[in-house]
C-alpha cells in the first residue's frame, strides 16, 4: 500500500493534486511549525481520543487502534524528551506528529485522519491547551491576590494618604489601599471562569466545514477529552475564535489592572513620597547615576499592558473580514494567543514576588497625610451637630483659607478663632484632627475602619476560596 510519501515526493499530506514545487519563500511564509510546536502535547491527546474513536466507529480495527496510541505514546515521549526532529517539509505541529507516527507506526498512520480535517484539529488542539493555560493563569492570579491578602493583614495598622486627581484626598489605610488592586484582580479570576466555560467545547467531528462523514460519537470524544459540550454547527465549528478573543480580553483588562497597581507603587515608592520600597531583586541600577534603584519591574508591567491590548485588537482585525468557514488567516490567532498568555503569565508571577517582597514605611505615609486631609471631617464634626453639610462643608473651607493664608496647621487654631469661623466649632473641634479618627469613623461596608477593612479581608479568602474549589485553582 503507498503511503503518502510515495504518492508525494515532498512528503506533502496534501501534495498529491499539485505540480511543481512551491516557492521556498512561500513554504516559509506559511509554516507555523515554529510557533504551534507548542500545541504538541494538545495534538497528540486530540489524536489519541480520535482513533479511539475511530475504533468505536468501526473505521479502525481494535489493532490498528493499538499501534496508533503506541506510535502517539513514541510521538509524544520523543517531544518530552526535546529529541523530536522537525523535518523541512514540516509544516505545522499537526503534520509534523502525522509525519512522525508514520515513521513509528507505519502506512496504519494515514488512517488517522479519515473524517477529520486539519480545520477541526487544530481548533481543537487550540481549545484542550488554551483551558490549561487557563487553569494555570487562575492559579497565578490567586497566588496573587494571596500576597496582597497577606501583606494587607500584617500592615492594618498603617495609614497612608488617599488621593484623588493625584492630590492628597483623605486618609486611608496602606491596605485599603492595597486591596482596591485586589478586588479587580479577583474579577479577572471570576471573568476566566466564564469564558472557560465557552473554551471548553468541542469542534473535532467538525471534518473540513461539513461535518464527519463517519458515525464518530462525538459526545463520547467530548467526555474523553473532558470537554463540557460539542459545537452545533461544523461551519461555526472550525471558524469560531471568540473564545480566543474573549480570553485576550480577559488577559487585555487584567494587564491594565497590573498597570494601574505598577503605577502606583512607582509613585508611592519614588522619593517624594518614599511610602513603599522594592525589593532589589526586582528593581534595577542606571549604567549613568550610581544612587539610582530603578522600578523597573512595576515599569515593564506597566509597559506589556500595552502589548496585550494589541494582542486583542491584532485578532479582532484578523476576524472581522473573514468568509466563513476557515481561512487560513486563522493561524495568525496563535502567536498573538500565545504572547498573551506568556505575557500576562509571567507579568503575574513579577508582581506576586515584587509585592510579597515590598518594603512598607508607615512613618512615611503617616508623615504625608497633612491635616489640611482632615478638612472633610472637620465638616463632619459639623455635621454631627446638626448642621446642614453643605453650610458644614462651608465653615471648614474657611478654617482651610484662613490657615493656608496665615501659614498654619487647622490643630493651632485657638477656641476663640474656632468660635468665630462657626459657633458650633467647640475647643474640642481639634479632636476631629486626627487621621486615626477620620479612618475609623468610616466603618460601614467597604469603607477604612479596622473592622471594615477586616471584614474586607474575610470576604475576599471566602470568595477566593469558592473560586479556588470550583476552579482547580488550589
Ligand atoms: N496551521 C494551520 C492553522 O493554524 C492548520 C490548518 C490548516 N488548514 C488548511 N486548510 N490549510 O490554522
Amino acid at each position: 500500500m503507498a503511503d503518502a510519501s510515495a504518492a508525494n515526493p515532498e512528503g506533502k499530506l496534501w501534495g498529491s493534486r499539485f505540480l511543481g514545487q512551491a516557492d521556498p519563500l512561500m513554504e516559509a511564509f506559511s509554516a507555523s511549525v515554529r510557533f504551534d510546536r507548542r500545541l504538541w502535547a494538545a495534538d497528540v491527546e486530540g489524536s489519541q481520543a480520535y482513533a479511539q474513536a475511530l475504533q468505536e466507529a468501526g473505521l479502525l480495527t481494535a489493532e490498528e487502534n493499538r499501534a496508533l496510541q503506541a506510535g502517539l505514546d513514541a510521538v509524544a515521549a520523543e517531544w518530552r524528551a526535546q529529541a523530536f526532529a522537525l523535518q523541512p517539509g514540516d509544516e505545522d505541529v499537526h503534520t509534523a506528529n502525522e509525519r512522525r507516527l508514520r515513521e513509528i507506526a507505519g502506512a496504519v498512520a494515514g488512517k488517522l485522519h479519515t473524517g477529520r480535517s486539519r480545520n477541526d484539529q487544530v481548533v481543537t488542539d487550540l481549545r484542550l491547551w488554551l483551558r490549561a493555560e487557563i487553569d494555570s493563569v487562575q492559579r497565578l492570579l490567586a497566588d496573587l491576590i494571596r500576597v496582597m491578602l497577606a501583606q494587607a493583614e500584617t500592615h492594618l495598622d498603617l495609614i497612608m494618604p488617599g488621593f484623588t486627581h493625584l492630590q492628597l484626598a483623605q486618609p486611608t489605610r496602606f491596605s485599603h489601599w492595597l486591596l482596591s488592586h485586589a478586588w479587580p484582580l479577583h474579577r479577572d479570576l471570576d471573568r476566566l471562569v466564564q469564558v472557560r466555560a465557552r473554551v471548553n467545547v468541542l469542534p473535532l467531528g467538525s471534518g473540513a466545514l461539513a461535518g464527519n462523514p463517519f458515525p464518530v460519537d462525538r459526545k463520547r470524544l467530548a467526555d474523553r477529552l473532558r470537554f463540557d459540550d460539542v459545537t452545533c454547527n461544523s461551519m461555526d465549528g472550525v471558524a469560531d475564535r471568540d473564545f480566543v478573543a474573549e480570553f485576550l480580553f480577559c488577559a487585555s483588562l487584567s494587564m491594565v489592572h497590573l498597570s494601574q497597581l505598577a503605577e502606583d507603587v512607582i509613585i508611592y515608592g519614588s522619593e517624594p513620597y518614599g511610602f513603599v520600597a522594592l525589593a532589589d531583586a526586582y528593581s534595577t541600577g542606571s549604567s549613568l547615576m550610581p544612587q539610582k534603584k530603578n522600578p523597573d519591574s512595576f515599569e515593564l508591567i506597566r509597559g506589556k499592558s500595552g502589548r496585550a491590548a494589541g494582542s486583542l485588537m491584532g485578532l479582532l482585525m484578523v476576524l472581522k473580514g473573514l468568509p466563513r468557514a476557515y481561512n487560513r488567516d486563522l493561524q495568525e490567532d496563535k502567536e498573538t494567543l500565545f504572547d498573551a498568555v506568556d505575557t500576562w503569565s509571567a507579568s503575574l508571577r513579577i508582581a506576586t514576588g515584587a509585592l510579597a517582597t515590598l518594603v512598607c514605611r508607615g512613618e512615611r505615609m503617616a508623615r504625608s497625610c497633612d491635616e489640611f486631609m482632615l478638612a472633610t471631617d472637620l465638616a463632619e464634626y459639623l455635621v454631627r451637630k446638626g448642621l446642614p453639610f453643605r453650610e458644614a462643608h462651608q465653615a471648614a473651607g474657611e478654617a482651610v483659607k484662613k490657615c493656608e493664608q496665615e501659614g498654619r496647621p487647622l490643630s493651632s487654631l485657638q477656641a476663640d478663632e474656632w468660635s468665630r469661623l462657626h459657633p458650633l466649632f467647640d475647643a474640642d473641634a481639634t479632636r476631629a484632627l486626627d487621621v486615626e479618627a477620620s479612618v475609623e469613623s468610616r466603618n460601614v461596608i467597604g469603607a477604612t475602619s479596622r473592622e471594615a477593612v477586616n471584614e474586607q479581608i474575610r470576604q475576599l479568602k471566602r470568595r477566593l476560596e469558592n473560586s479556588a474549589s470550583t476552579l482547580r485553582v488550589a
